[in-house]
Parts: structure tokens; C-alpha cells; sequence
């Protein structure tokens, strides 16, 4: 699978479709995969929503539900809009009227059209203040956004990039969203602009700008800065689902990266998504940043294995065996510096493979080094074989991280979710002892907890 499409909560269910390959493990035969779920972390498949029209391939898109019946295509109807990719690139929309059971393609398709090459990924959303729906499409190096009444006719209204952000490649699956700013009575909106290639560690990556969104043009309030929704190598394709309750904004993402996603090292399937992220903003040092929490819906999956308090580390401390043999699990640790220039740990199994994590308590940045995690040779062009690095966005001077570790993947959420960085490892087995380590001083581990993710 790759990019996440066509998601919308409704009735009570997530349902969540998926760029995949019906007859084969690499990149071709675009169709979308179709999952449900009613707590964002168990799956259930579906039949596939979507299927080749002759030999064009199904591409991204996002879906909502037609209320008011505007389109005429029926109350309720669950409105998929996906990029027809044969000879050029046009949008198009499926609907359903069975829940998602069913999707059938609307005959007077496409429904907007272009001469630009790349011409993709549409995601629709409501503006209220407008009383119009958006669509918002990637094209090329910028975004457009059009509007329309009906979900058939659409306006071209802006475009939005031209010397903006970060333009090492072309741009895919746009997104929009309003988004509280933590801590006070403001509003902003956020424009996830997804890049390949062109990202900080190379190949795919996920950007954001901050602004404002008037429902025609979409302004950048810091149009100096490039902001990077993950610090990892794997955190791709991602947007948001639509028509959730409480006006959450919970985002997904791919879990890999186009320079080696078609050779990763797995079989049988080839690769999952992220877990699924609830979304803010909050404010630091005059600007203001993209927060990403773990969905809440985790929590009755986690299972406490084993915790500790007050670990003064001096030089090196192991603790072995903390995961008593899970496959899946969460570790929550609160790390304050005393008097180290550098510190970190490392996740290690008993075969040798490990990821190491270093803090660098001068320039405030976290880095992983996944170089000797295990299998890190299927890829020739060595793309693989980085260290990423995350700005660490103190908001005191206690280092708070969560990592959710699964067999081949580790999401680190750090200071509440105020950076995240996702990178895959494929480790031999799964890594159960945790060594720390600290030069030129000492620091404590304050508290250490992990926890079992167990979902059957
Ligand atoms: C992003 C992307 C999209 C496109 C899809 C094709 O990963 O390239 O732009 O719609 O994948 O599978």
C-alpha cells in the first residue's frame, strides 16, 4: 500500500481506503483498498472501493458525505473524489450509497480538468463562512483551490507556492484545516503539502504552512520558514478525515518513503500506515508549530509490563528484558539533564541489531541513528541507511518521549506530541533491553514505563 484515501467518518464508522496493488507487492495497478474501524486502531478490510477504469490507475483523493443531497447523487452518499492517472491526470468522483459497502463511478466523470502533467490528490472540506465546499488539489509545485456548490461544478479561485516552503520536488495530497492554537482563543489554518522529493533526510516527506484561509486564498504567516509535520525518513502522504465528531482533526500518514518503499524487506504485505495523530498548534519562540498527540484511542491497548523512577546515569546503565517479550509496545520516559553534553539510549535485542537515540542538550535536538537496527542492505542507493534529527521544542527543561516501537516501525512523540519523528527498522526480532548512556556529565531518568500494545 501506500497514501491513505477516501477518509470519512460515517455513522458512527472511520472508513479509510488505501492506494494498493491488487495483484502484486510494488507499485502498480493503482486501486483503493478500503478498511474500516470504529476506535482508529482495529481494522477491519473491505471489499476494494475502487478499481482500474480501463488502464488508468486509481490515485489519491479524500471523500465526504453529501448531506443535503446537492450533487443529486443522494442524500447521505458518501462522495469519493480520486485522480483518474492514465494518459494525463483529471479528478473524478465515486459515491455510495450503502454505507462504503459499494462505490460506483459518477458517468459524467471527470469533473475537473487540466493541462498540467501532474494534476492529483483532490481533498474537499466544507467552509463555513463561504457556505461553499473547497476542493484543494496539488499541481505540480503549488496547490489550487476551487470551490463549488454541487461537489460536479468546480471554481478555480488561487493558487498557493510559488517561492513558499520547500520546492525539492512535486507536490501530492493537499490538505486544509482549521486548528486551535493551544493556550489561547485562536484559530488558524494549516496547509499539509506533501513533497517528493525534497525531504530533510531525502526522498518523501510531509511540509505544513500556517495561516489564514479567507475560503479563495489561502495565506502563509511565516513565508521564510520551511516546517516539517515529522523529523523521520517515514512519514508520508499524509491529510485528515472528514466529518469526524467534536471537530477533531486526526491526521494519517504513510509509513515509508519513495526512495525504497518498493524493496523494503517484508513479506507477504509492504507497509502500514502511522498511528493515527490528533492534530493542534501551539506557540514557540514568536511562532507557531504543528502538535501531533497519539489518537486517544490507544489507551485500552496498552498493557503496563514494567516502570522505574529516579535512574541517575553517570556514564552507562542497561536495563534488560523491559518489554518481557512484546512485539508491540509504548515507552514513556521523562529525562532531565544535569550536567551532560550529550545523552541518549539505545534499543537493543540480544542478536545485536539496535537504534540509538542522542540528545544533544547544547543544540536541543534529538537524533536517531537506525544504521545498525537489523536488516539495512535491501536498498542499493543506501537512502536508507540515515539519521534523522528533530529540534526538541522544550517547553522546560525535562525531556518528555513516547515511542510507540511495532516489529518494523518506531513513532517518537516528543514533549506531547511538540515534534514526532517516524522511521521503519527491521530488526531480526524485536528489541527488548534499553541501555542509556551520558557524556561529560550526568542526567537522570526520572521515570521510565512501558507498556504492552496488545489489540487482540
Ligand atoms: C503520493 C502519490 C500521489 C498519487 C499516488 C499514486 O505518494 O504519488 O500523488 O496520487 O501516490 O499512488
Amino acid at each position: 500500500m501506500n497514501d491513505p484515501n477516501g477518509m470519512v467518518y460515517h455513522n458512527g464508522t472511520y472508513h479509510l481506503c488505501f492506494q494498493y496493488n491488487p495483484y502484486g507487492s510494488t507499485w502498480e495497478n493503482m486501486s483503493w483498498g478500503h478498511a474500516t474501524t470504529k476506535d482508529l486502531i482495529t481494522w477491519t478490510h473491505q471489499a476494494d472501493a475502487l478499481h482500474k477504469d480501463g488502464l488508468s490507475d486509481m490515485f489519491s483523493g479524500g471523500a465526504v458525505i453529501d448531506k443535503n443531497n446537492v450533487s443529486g447523487l443522494g442524500k447521505d452518499a458518501i462522495i469519493a473524489f480520486y485522480t483518474n492517472a492514465g494518459i494525463g491526470q483529471t479528478q473524478c468522483i465515486a459515491y455510495s450509497l450503502d454505507n462504503g459497502n459499494t462505490f460506483t463511478k459518477y458517468k459524467n466523470n471527470p469533473i475537473l480538468t487540466s493541462s498540467e502533467p501532474d494534476f492529483r490528490d483532490p481533498k474537499v472540506f466544507w467552509h463555513e463562512a463561504t457556505d461553499k465546499w473547497i476542493m484543494i488539489l496539488a499541481v505540480g509545485q503549488h496547490m489550487e483551490i476551487y470551490n463549488s456548490d454541487n461537489f460536479l461544478d468546480w471554481t478555480y479561485k488561487s493558487s498557493f507556492g510559488e517561492g513558499e516552503g520547500s520546492h525539492g520536488g512535486v507536490w501530492e495530497c493537499p490538505d486544509l484545516v482549521q486548528l486551535p492554537v493551544e493556550g489561547t482563543q485562536k484559530r488558524k489554518w494549516l496547509l499539509i503539502c506533501n513533497i517528493n522529493p525534497g525531504g530533510p533526510f531525502g526522498g518523501s516527506a510531509a511540509q505544513y504552512f500556517v495561516g489564514s484561509f479567507d475560503g479563495e486564498r489561502f495565506t502563509n504567516e511565516a513565508p521564510v520558514q520551511t516546517k516539517w509535520m515529522d523529523y523521520g525518513k517515514d512519514y508520508y502522504a499524509t491529510v485528515t478525515w472528514s466529518n469526524t465528531p467534536d471537530n477533531r482533526v486526526i491526521a494519517l500518514g504513510w509509513m515509508s518513503n519513495w526512495q525504497y518503499g518498493n524493496q523494503l524487506p517484508t513479506k507477504q504485505y509492504r507497509s502500514a500506515t502511522a498511528i493515527p495523530r490528533d492534530l493542534k498548534l501551539f506557540e514557540h519562540e514568536g511562532q507557531t508549530y504543528l502538535k501531533s498527540e497519539i489518537s486517544k484511542g490507544l489507551n485500552p491497548f496498552l498493557h503496563k509490563i514494567s516502570s522505574l523512577e529516579g535512574l541517575n546515569v553517570n556514564k552507562d546503565e542497561t536495563l534488560e528484558n523491559i518489554t518481557k517479550g512484546a512485539k508491540a509496545y509504548q515507552v514513556d520516559m521523562e529525562l532531565k539533564n544535569e550536567s551532560a553534553d550529550k545523552l541518549g539510549f539505545k534499543l537493543f535485542n540480544d542478536k545485536g541489531d539496535g537504534v540509538s537515540f542522542y540528545i544533544d542538550a547544547h543544540k536541543k535536538t534529538l537524533k536517531m541513528d537506525r544504521t545498525k537496527s537489523g536488516l539495512t542492505d535491501f536498498d542499493p542507493t543506501l537512502a536508507y541507511m540515515v539519521k534523522t534529527i528533530a529540534p526538541l521544542f522544550l517547553k522546560d527543561d525535562l525531556i518528555k518521549l513516547t515511542l510507540l516501537v511495532d516489529t518494523c516501525s518506531i513513532e517518537v512523540f516528543g514533549n506531547g506530541g511538540r515534534f514526532t519523528m517516524t522511521n521503519l527498522v527491521f530488526p531480526q526480532e524485536q528489541f527488548n533491553n534499553i541501555h542509556f548512556f551520558s557524556y561529560g556529565g550526568d542526567f537522570e531518568v526520572k521515570s521510565i514505563s512501558v507498556q504492552e500494545i496488545k489489540t487482540k
